[in-house]
């Protein structure tokens, strides 16, 4: 069964709107274990203009389930995961000035920075991840820093409109998770997915886990984050034959 990952990010955007305690992140990660979710996400940015150092600590501390802290290669925020040491990192790439992650990691023009990387990273057996377009060049780079898992950016596929393209980019993006099954690498999914376009990816047969944040969060302003992770899971859980 594929896993999902709930990533609560955008809770601690609208309290950052106000600079006060509401929304509580943590409380909607615990609403969506309730539900069963598998685990739940975070980015730490740079800039903290969501999630603030104390929420990772918090969630961290609190969540029955497992953590994945998605993070920027840099100094600061490997030692905050080792001292940390959640469950799961998946390195992102960061600029300041976009709205969200745009893009996969570039690893292939960074092989050593990154193998420096998950050498500290595995030591305190944390689990080592990479986040990359579905780009069969970064797929072997990434096998070359010995990450554990990939996680393929749907954020292309989410927003394509034509029909036509978004087969082409579902083929890549399967093509993709083969590849890096074949290498040894675990796969896992996640940017701009909703109810109607995760059902293609979760039925892709070597994606172990997803990772699906701020439609859920706008969701949860219709129906509740309960309801909202509800309906998710059982779209992905019906979406292989
Ligand atoms: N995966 C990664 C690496 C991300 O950076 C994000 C966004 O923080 C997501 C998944 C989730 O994307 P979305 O919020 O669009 O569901």
């Amino acid at each position: 069964m594929t896993r999902l990952f709930v990533n609560v990010d955008h809770v601690a955007t609208i309290r950052e709107a106000r600079k006060t305690n509401e929304p509580d992140p943590l409380k909607a990660a615990l609403l969506a274990e309730k539900i069963g979710v598998e685990g739940i996400t975070v980015h730490l940015r740079e800039d903290r203009r969501h999630i603030q150092d104390e929420d990772v600590r918090i969630i961290h501390k609190n969540i029955k389930t497992k953590l994945n802290l998605e993070m920027a290669a840099i100094k600061e925020m490997v030692e905050l995961a080792l001292e940390l040491k959640p469950y799961q990192i998946s390195l992102v790439p960061e600029k300041r000035q976009e709205i969200t992650t745009e893009g996969g990691l570039d690893v292939c023009s960074q092989v050593q920075e990154l193998t420096d990387i998950q050498k500290q990273i595995k030591k305190q057996g944390i689990l080592f991840s990479l986040f990359v377009d579905p780009d069969m060049g970064q797929i072997e780079a990434s096998q070359k820093v010995a990450a554990d898992s990939i996680e393929i950016n749907t954020g292309a596929y989410s927003e394509l409109t034509d029909s036509g393209k978004v087969e082409e980019e579902l083929v890549r993006i399967q093509e993709a998770a083969k590849q890096a099954v074949k290498l040894g690498l675990r796969v896992f999914a996640g940017h701009g997915l909703n109810f109607d376009n995760v059902k293609a990816i979760a039925a892709i047969p070597e994606i172990e886990e997803l990772n699906i944040g701020h439609f859920l969060v706008a969701q949860s302003v219709y129906m509740g984050m309960e309801e909202a992770v509800k309906k998710m899971k059982q779209i992905i859980e019906t979406a292989r034959p």
